[in-house]
């Protein structure tokens, strides 16, 4: 029997730092039938991130980057993007810099998900700033990666209705859960234009 072989997957690296919930996301994504993309790494330099587990049930392959020295660093994940071929990063709760001239290396091909709307609410702690400054509305954007903190070109956005008396627990789980919807559409998209 001929075995077929099918229109070559796009290689998705994602690099967490914790919980690992868009992660996991991506990966039950990646396993639909008409799928173009394959998580074929997950990077963490978190050796306790919750979402290593989801790379163990799923048969990711997994890389432990230490960060004690970032120029270190950069290089192993670098070797490691190579060995495993990968064509795009998607970034998921990664909670380390890059650097100017990592970004430029992997220009067009490095993705983040960012829990406000930007350009409002670049950085950390963005439900809270949402909430206290009176927003009608935070959300979640997918954008390119830029030498900029979270400046990069926005790829797709999903508002999120902020509620009387709401708090930032309840917040970011309604917005995390627009998070999994959207980040999928964002690949999609970037995957059908290159
Ligand atoms: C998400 O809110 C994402 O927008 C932000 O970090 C969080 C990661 O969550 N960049 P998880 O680890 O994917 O559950």
């Amino acid at each position: 029997m001929v075995k077929s072989t099918g229109p070559k997957k796009i290689n998705v690296a994602v690099f967490i730092s914790g919980t690992g919930s868009n992660f996991k996301n991506l990966v039950i994504h990646s396993f639909k039938r008409n799928s173009k993309f394959r998580i074929e790494l997950v990077i963490s330099n978190n050796p306790k991130a919750k979402g290593l587990d989801y790379a163990n049930k799923f048969k990711v392959k997994k890389r432990i980057i230490h960060y004690s020295n970032i120029g270190y660093a950069e290089k192993k994940i670098i070797f490691e993007l190579q060995k495993n071929k990968i064509d795009l990063i998607c970034l998921a709760g990664f909670m380390k810099i890059l650097s100017r001239n990592f970004i430029k290396k992997y220009s067009g091909k490095i993705l983040n998900i960012h829990p406000s709307l930007l350009p409002k609410y670049k950085g950390l702690q963005t439900h809270e700033r949402a909430i206290s400054n009176k927003e009608k509305y935070s959300g979640c954007t997918v954008h390119f990666v830029s030498p900029k903190l979270d400046s990069g070109k926005i790829i797709l956005q999903k508002k999120v209705k902020i509620l009387k008396n709401d708090t930032v627990r309840k917040l970011k789980k309604r917005v995390l859960k627009q998070e999994h919807l959207l980040y999928p559409k964002a690949l999609k998209k970037v995957l059908s234009n290159l």
